[in-house]
């Protein structure tokens, strides 16, 4: 295999494994990107000299490009996705057509075009909330949000690509990922931005919410592993493992950037906010996965590259989404 398409190249965690994956491989990459919101030009602005980085600019949805992307690529990883679970609350029509109907365009285009290897970035809010223990890849489904849901509905389409077309699928469950290139409506952005900034940190409900911290760079490792040696069929979740409560991350970051805790801010709650997830990551570190940074020093390093790039993130804070019963921006 000579070139992999990547969806979703211009995003978060899409851009952060294009840069890995020139970095580490000899492969050369197509991006199919959209550039909604979460999609930024900027993310690969190094990268566009690169002679083994390719661009199609596009919706995953289109046939057409989807075909056009795949060409001459021997894989696939999809990461294309709404993500941001608050937007789905408002507004989730945008979360079928891009994570449904989108993953089944691709599907079919993958299909037609005999790929080696499809990977399925996936999430661990597919199993819902667990108020203990941890979520096994047979765990039942029990999604929560109308993102979540969408996600579900993915995985279950390619599962069943899998079976009923011998569609070489693997999917990936991965836990909350942070670290550089984050848009900055997600939590751990958010918060080290409006610290940065001086601003309320606005904390949902009683902020005693748990995430499983993935450093992306961790995760990027995983899928690059289940690209190469993921067996096709199977489901992998990828957790670090590190859980940590919202407010005291919030009050770790304010600490660090020598910053008062009373920027804390008790906002509204977000309706079926999930309180905890929660993976057993035992399958893939069978593969040979582990991650190699602990969050506290993944925090840091996160947090001084906001600190480095506010060229990258000002403008986009414009666009983040906002809870609604924040004190207006000054
Ligand atoms: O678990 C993996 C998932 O992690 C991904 O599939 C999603 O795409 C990604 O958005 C993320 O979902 P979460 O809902 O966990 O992430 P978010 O950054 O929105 O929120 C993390 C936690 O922080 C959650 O308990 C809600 C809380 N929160 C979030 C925001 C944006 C706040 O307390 N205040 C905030 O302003």
């Amino acid at each position: 295999m000579r070139k992999v398409l990547v969806t979703g190249g211009s995003g978060f965690i899409g851009s952060n494994f294009i840069r890995w994956l020139l970095k580490h491989r000899s492969l050369e990459v197509e991006n199919l990107d959209n550039f909604t919101y979460a999609g930024n030009r900027a993310n690969l602005k190094d990268l566009e000299a690169n002679p083994r980085y390719h661009l199609t600019e596009g919706d995953v949805a289109d046939p057409k490009k989807a075909a056009l992307a795949l060409k001459d690529c021997g894989a696939v990883v999809h990461f294309a996705a709404e993500t941001h679970v608050d937007r789905s609350i408002v507004d989730s029509s945008s979360f079928l057509r891009t994570n449904v109907l989108g993953t089944h365009v691709l599907l079919e285009a993958a299909k037609a075009a005999g790929v080696e290897k499809f990977v399925h970035i996936s999430t661990d809010e597919v199993y819902g909330s667990l108020e203990q223990g941890a979520a096994d890849e047979s765990f039942p489904l029990h999604p929560n949000s109308p993102y979540s849901a969408s996600k579900a509905g993915a995985d279950h389409l390619v599962s069943a690509y899998g079976i009923t077309h011998r569609l070489p699928a693997v999917i990936l469950r991965a836990s909350n990922n942070y670290g550089p290139y984050q848009f900055p409506e997600k939590f751990l952005p958010l918060m080290i931005t409006n610290a940065l900034e001086g601003i309320p940190l606005p904390i949902y409900g009683d902020g005693r919410y748990v995430r499983e911290w993935l450093f992306v760079e961790d995760f990027c490792e995983a899928v690059g592993l289940a690209l190469e040696k993921g067996v096709p069929g199977e489901i992998y979740n990828v957790g670090s493992g590190e859980h940590q409560v919202n407010l005291e991350v919030a009050g770790m970051i304010l600490r660090a950037l020598g910053k008062p805790q009373d920027l804390l801010q008790h906002v509204t709650d977000r309706p079926g906010h999930d309180r905890r997830y929660a993976l057993r990551s035992d399958k893939i570190r069978a593969l040979g996965w582990s991650p190699a940074h602990q969050f506290p020093e993944g925090l840091q390093a996160t947090m001084e590259w906001y600190r480095q790039n506010e060229r990258w993130w000002r403008p986009l804070k414009a666009r983040a989404w906002l809870p609604p019963n924040l004190p207006a921006r000054a």
